[in-house]
C-alpha cells in the first residue's frame, strides 16, 4: 500500500483523541458511541478536518515555490480559516474568496467566527455575492489570476481541498490511525459516521478503510451524512474522489457500491441552515457531553447518528465512531438561534 510513500508535513498534535460518549450512549439506549475529535487536532487556529488534508498538500505547496495560498469557501468557511492558519504557519500569503453560500441574514456573518480568525491571521479575505456550489468556481480562478497579475505565485486550493489530487490522503491515513487506536483500546468500531459536503473527508476514509479491509478482512460501514443539500453532486464527488484516492494508494481493486454510502435526511432544504433535527442534536451533544457542534456540519451529522442509533439501523450491539470534524467557530454567527 502506497500511502506511506506520500510525504506528510506535520500540522497536527499527533493522533486525534478518541473517547466514549457514555451519557449520549446511555440516553439513546442502543449502540455504544465514541467520538474521534478533529476539532482539537491542532494548535493552528482551532484545527479541524482541513488541517489533516493539508498535511499531505503542504509538501506540494513547498515544492511549487508558491508564495500565496488561494482558496474559496462561504463567509463562515472553516476550510478557508484553516488555509489562512497554514499560510500563517508557513509564512506565506493567503488570498481567500468568501462567497455568500448561506442565505443567513445576520450582520455578524461577515464579521465574527471563522472570518474574524482568518483576518486576524493576516489573510486577504474578500467577500463575493455568489451562492453555494461545491465545484470549481470562476471567482476562485479570478483570484488566482489577480495574485499572478500582482507579481505573486499562487498555489490553488479548491473548496474543502477536495478537488485537489492529494485531498483524500489525510483521511485515508485517518483509517489507519483509527486501527491503531482500536488496538490500544481493545475495541472495534464497526460503523463510522461522518459529515460530508465537498467530499474528500468521507472519500479519503472510504479508500483508507477499503485498504484496511483488504489487509485484515474486517468489514465496517463508513456512513457519510450529507450536509450539502445538493445530494447528487456530493454523492458523485465522494465516489469520484474515493476512487481517485484508492488508485493513488494502490488499492488494486475498484471500490464496491456498498463502500460508498452518502445518506440523506438531515441536511434540510439548504446548506448552512439548521433544521429541527440539527438543533435537537446540537442540544443533546452539548447538554449530555459538553460536545459542541455547529449548525452547518456537525449538528447535521450528529442528528443522523442519533436517528440511526435510535432506529436500530445501527444495531444496539454496535460500537460506532462519530468523526467530529470541527467547525465550532461558526456558531458565533448563529448566536440568535440561542437568543433568550
Ligand atoms: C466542520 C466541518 N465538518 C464537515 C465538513 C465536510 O467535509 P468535506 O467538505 O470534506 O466533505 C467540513 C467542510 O466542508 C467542515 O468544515
Amino acid at each position: 500500500m502506497k500511502l506511506d510513500q506520500f510525504p506528510r508535513y506535520p500540522l497536527t498534535f499527533g493522533p486525534s483523541p478518541v473517547h466514549h460518549l457514555r451519557r449520549l450512549s446511555d440516553h439513546l439506549g442502543g449502540a455504544q458511541i465514541w467520538a474521534k475529535r478533529e476539532d482539537v487536532n491542532s494548535g493552528l487556529a482551532f484545527g479541524g478536518n482541513k488541517v489533516r488534508k493539508l498535511e499531505y498538500i503542504v509538501p506540494d505547496i513547498l515544492a511549487s515555490g508558491a508564495d500565496t495560498l488561494v482558496s474559496i469557501g462561504g463567509y463562515q468557511s472553516n476550510h478557508t480559516r484553516q488555509v489562512a492558519a497554514v499560510a500563517a504557519h508557513l509564512g506565506l500569503g493567503c488570498r481567500l474568496v468568501q462567497e455568500k453560500w448561506v442565505p443567513w441574514e445576520d450582520p455578524t456573518n461577515t464579521q465574527v467566527g471563522n472570518i474574524l480568525l482568518s483576518r486576524m491571521m493576516g489573510a486577504d479575505s474578500r467577500l463575493d455575492p455568489h451562492g453555494f456550489d461545491i465545484g470549481i468556481r470562476d471567482s476562485w480562478k479570478d483570484a488566482l489570476r489577480d495574485v499572478e497579475e500582482a507579481g505573486g505565485t499562487p498555489y490553488p486550493i479548491p473548496a474543502g481541498a477536495s478537488e485537489h489530487h492529494l485531498g483524500g490522503l489525510g483521511f485515508a491515513n485517518w483509517a489507519f490511525e483509527v486501527a491503531e487506536q482500536e488496538r490500544a483500546l481493545g475495541i472495534h468500531f464497526d460503523t463510522i459516521v461522518v459529515c460530508t459536503v465537498t467530499g474528500s473527508t468521507h472519500a479519503g476514509m472510504i479508500a483508507g478503510f477499503a485498504a484496511l479491509e483488504d489487509l485484515t478482512g474486517v468489514k465496517r460501514r463508513v456512513l457519510g451524512i450529507d450536509a450539502s443539500a445538493t445530494l447528487e453532486k456530493t454523492r458523485e464527488q465522494v465516489a469520484r474522489i474515493a476512487r481517485h484516492t484508492a488508485a493513488l494508494i494502490e488499492l488494486g481493486r475498484d471500490l464496491r457500491d456498498d463502500e460508498i454510502q452518502v445518506l440523506e435526511g438531515w441536511a434540510g432544504e439548504l446548506y448552512g441552515i439548521p433544521v429541527d433535527s440539527t438543533m435537537a442534536a446540537m442540544a443533546l451533544g452539548a447538554r449530555l457531553e459538553a460536545m459542541i457542534t455547529d449548525p452547518v456540519y456537525e449538528g447535521k451529522s450528529l442528528a443522523g447518528l442519533i436517528d440511526l442509533v435510535t432506529s436500530r439501523d445501527i444495531p444496539a450491539n454496535s460500537t460506532v465512531l462519530y468523526a467530529h470534524l470541527g467547525g465550532q467557530p461558526a456558531i458565533n454567527a448563529y448566536h440568535r438561534l440561542w437568543a433568550e
